[in-house]
């Protein structure tokens, strides 16, 4: 069904990495069907805009910018417009009332189905869970990208529930991809000349599948069979539940090279009657204890984490008590949000936390972690760190990369290309940023 001339597509994709990768593999269904990309949503012949439902400003947004393409709409009537992603799951058919200039509406487990949606040949709304892995049936990762670094999704879903989160119904139960087609994919990715990969999974540590040995096989034993590839130089994961991190997770943080020092894994509160509210199944005592094992199987780790300021019934105690637990840790970067009841989970009934309140504890919470962060940055130079080149930086002669440590790193190369892995001495630090020099 490939057509003569190709038609454009323009992503816009909010959210995560999950639907950063989904985009993609979106993009790569279309293709097939003669759909080329365009960063021009003027020229586009279908738009489609990958939706983020995880707060209400992330909800809202989406219809803010299906407003504004309203006038674009009316000028070309055969402009297609699409949603996908965790709000088409959760809204439906309620998007296309509301914004009747929708198309499709396709929720994140159909998107196999996108191209014949498109076609017109399925249903306009599909949000079903389907029993099979819609990898099976998206096309293999198309050669169409030269980059070094990419996202896997290896795992999807989650079964956590935890009280203010809308992912286990936008995402549906855990899911794990099967350890052989994970491996096919990064080895088809690296003969592609990628040298990173990022695994992904809204619960990407509670991986579990058969492996090659006939065994059941964790995230960490996966990793030790990723890092056997040759060509396949760094391994990074997200997102963790610290429910899930296993002993031969921890492990190969302390026995895996590839496996790069930099884990995400987010705690919410700081206190222990919050963390119950939560549904979180831990205590504050609980993860600092594992943050004090994975720091002793890879001392030099850098961890980040979520944090929810104002979640309902949250004390200003509470508030001190997570507060207190981030200094106790020390992070090197750390996202805080301030709570957004979310329909149909357990706490959007409850009573909320007064909003200057919640703000002033947001506002607190965010002073204190980039602290944290810029002391992180800085406590960066002088040392050597490998960095991984992914772009001609803005000066000439310039690159720029990540670091080990997931930092942005500048540096003076001009010999070098995109997809270099070079040695580095760090110089300096700014505020997102740092710079370094090259080691021979
Ligand atoms: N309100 C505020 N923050 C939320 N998060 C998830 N749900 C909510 C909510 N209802 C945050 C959590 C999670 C991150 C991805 O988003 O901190 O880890
Ligand atoms: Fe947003 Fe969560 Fe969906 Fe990712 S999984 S797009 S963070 S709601």
């Amino acid at each position: 069904m490939t057509s003569p001339t190709p038609k454009r597509l323009f992503i816009k994709t909010y959210g995560c990495q999950m639907n950063v990768y989904d985009s993609q593999r979106m993009a790569e269904a279309m293709a097939a069907d003669g759909y080329v990309l365009t960063e021009d949503q003027a020229q586009a012949d279908m738009v489609l805009l990958n939706t983020c439902h995880i707060r209400e400003k992330a909800a809202e947004k989406l219809y803010s910018d299906l407003g504004r393409l309203k006038p674009l709409k009316a000028e070309r009537p055969d402009l297609k417009i699409g949603v996908a992603g965790c709000v088409a799951q959760a809204e439906g058919e309620e998007i296309t009332r509301r914004m009747p200039l929708v198309d499709l509406v396709v929720g994140p487990q159909a998107y196999h189905r996108l191209p014949a949606m498109a076609r017109g040949e399925a249903p306009a709304v599909v949000t079903e869970f389907p029993a099979e892995d819609k990898f099976d049936h998206l096309p293999a990762r198309a050669a169409t990208r030269r980059t070094p670094t990419a996202f896997l999704t290896v795992q999807e879903g989650c079964d956590k529930f935890c009280a203010f989160c809308v992912v286990p119904y936008t995402r549906g139960a855990e899911v794990s991809r099967p350890a052989p087609r994970i491996l096919t994919e990064a080895r088809d990715l690296v003969a592609r000349g990628v040298r990173e990969i990022t695994l992904l999974g809204q619960n990407v540590n509670g991986w579990h599948g058969e492996g090659a040995d006939g065994r059941e096989w964790g995230l960490g034993r996966l990793i030790r069979a990723l890092a056997e590839i040759d060509g396949l130089d760094r391994i990074r994961y997200a997102t963790s539940h610290p429910n899930d991190m296993a002993d031969d997770l921890i492990e190969a943080h302390g026995a895996e090279p590839k496996l790069m020092p930099y884990l995400h894994l987010p705690v919410q509160s700081g206190s222990d009657r919050v963390l119950k509210a939560m549904n979180r199944k831990h205590t504050a005592e609980q993860y600092l204890r594992l943050i004090d094992r994975i720091r002793a199987a890879r001392p030099d780790i850098l961890l980040t984490s979520d944090f929810i300021a104002g979640f309902p019934g949250e004390t200003d105690d509470d508030h001190r008590a997570t507060l207190d637990l981030i200094e106790r840790v020390g992070f090197a970067t750390a996202f805080s949000f301030k709570y957004s009841p979310r329909p149909g989970t357990p706490a959007a009934d409850r009573a909320e936390v007064e909003p200057s309140v919640a703000d002033a504890r947001l506002h607190e919470l965010q002073a204190l972690l980039s602290r944290q962060q810029r002391e992180a940055q800085e406590s960066m130079v002088g040392r050597e760190v490998g960095v991984l080149f992914e772009k001609p930086g803005r000066e000439p002669g310039q690159m720029v990369g990540k670091s080990d440590y997931l930092h942005s790193v500048f540096v003076d190369a001009p010999q070098a290309k995109v997809g270099d892995l070079v040695r580095v001495r760090i110089l300096a630090s700014a505020p997102n940023s740092l710079q370094g020099q090259l080691l021979q």
